[in-house]
């Protein structure tokens, strides 16, 4: 059997509860059965870690079906094609798009969830950046933006400021002229955030005083929270909205690791706040924008080219095996930027 004939992939086999646990996912070694028409064979290069994955994993009443135990994890990727019997995919072109918590995917209409996004030739930018900056986080932190009808002088919350998503939502809030208030994990976070990504302050929710912080911060309260977080931040951040205020609800990412047994949800103390400032809440999903995507990309993409852009990487070495503790990251906040696995080197 060649190398690439073999595949390395995890399965889920439990639904977690709380965080996730040995025993959840298994690692498992699988023959790639010979291409037929209509098939191409992927290898993994970047995989990309996000939040949703634990959502994935859940039960819960979601935005799309749980993974079936027994399944090999979603989740997204950026990957060669190393074999090919399909025209629109040769061996050689670079794709993005579903491929699993795997090292090789067969991209086969029939399996895929999605297809595939053949990538220009040459990139216009490093391959990292399609799970990023220019990728489905990047186009959420525009599409938030744009929900949340931002204005010039007004104030607004980021939480998970300096992560995948928060990083550029800051970056654009900034170019549209607002006060930019970022919520981070820890002073090294802090100071990235004021110093390289340009909010005007960012609250440290890992210190004891970060309440005074968030309002020392917010003087003239807040517009608009670009909300990642959910749990104590946002009731916080409730607090202290304006008349009139909008939240764009992102992510919810303190109550993933609660979503056990089709139930979870840390409950929020100050929702009454919607009604006393006339606020309006918006969930909003990405998934749903896919017509405004070549206006998102190319406008983080004018912002890239004009060195307007910043944008923050973690890479994760040691190949698929290493996407649990990986993905535990996200949740222990030990990422800067968008987290990835990198799973094939060349
Ligand atoms: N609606 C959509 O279409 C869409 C698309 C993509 C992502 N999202 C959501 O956007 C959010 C951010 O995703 P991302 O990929 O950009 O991840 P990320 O921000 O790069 O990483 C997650 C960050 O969340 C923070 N965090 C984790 N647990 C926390 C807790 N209990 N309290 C406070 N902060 C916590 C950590 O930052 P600190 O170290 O600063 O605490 C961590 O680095 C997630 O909620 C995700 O589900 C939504």
């Amino acid at each position: 059997m060649s190398e690439t004939t073999v595949n390395r992939a995890f399965r889920l086999r439990k639904r977690p509860n709380g965080n996730l646990a040995d025993g959840d996912l298994e690692l498992v070694e699988e023959e790639v059965p010979e291409l037929t028409d209509g098939q191409a064979l992927v290898r993994t290069e970047l995989l990309s870690l996000d939040p949703t994955n634990r959502i994935w994993m859940s039960d819960i009443r979601g935005y799309m079906p749980a993974v079936p135990l027994g399944a090999v994890m979603r989740g997204l990727g950026v990957g060669e094609v190393i074999a090919s019997r399909r025209d629109d995919m040769p061996v050689g072109a670079i794709v993005n798009g579903f491929l699993g918590w795997q090292e090789l995917c067969l991209a086969d209409d029939n399996l895929l969830e999605a297809p595939l996004t053949v990538l220009p030739d040459p990139l216009p930018a490093p391959l990292s950046a399609f799970l990023g900056a220019l990728g489905h986080t990047g186009i959420t932190a525009y599409q938030g933006i744009q929900l949340s009808e931002l204005k010039e002088g007004e104030t607004i919350v980021i939480s998970a400021a300096c992560g995948a998503v928060g990083s550029i939502a800051g970056q654009i809030a900034k170019q549209r002229g607002a006060r930019v208030v970022g919520v981070a994990g820890g002073p090294e976070k802090c100071r990235h955030a004021v110093e390289k990504l340009g909010y005007d302050a960012c609250v440290d929710h890992r210190a004891d005083d970060w309440r005074e912080q968030l309002a020392a911060a917010t003087p003239d309260g807040v517009d608009v929270d670009f909300e990642s977080v959910g749990g104590p931040i946002m009731d916080e951040v409730l607090m202290h909205l304006n008349i009139g205020a909008r939240i764009s609800l992102c992510g919810m990412i303190a109550e993933y690791n609660t979503y056990n047994d089709g139930e979870g949800g840390s409950g929020l103390l100050n929702v009454g706040q919607l009604i006393m400032q006339r606020a309006t809440i918006r969930g909003f999903l990405v998934l749903d924008y896919v017509e405004h995507f070549e206006e998102a990309i190319n406008h983080l993409a004018g912002m890239l080219g004009e060195g307007k852009l910043h944008y923050d990487e973690t890479i994760v070495p040691g190949g698929i095996e290493k996407a649990p503790e990986a993905l535990g990251r996200l949740f222990e906040g030990s990422n800067m930027g968008k987290l990835l696995l990198r799973v094939a080197w060349d």
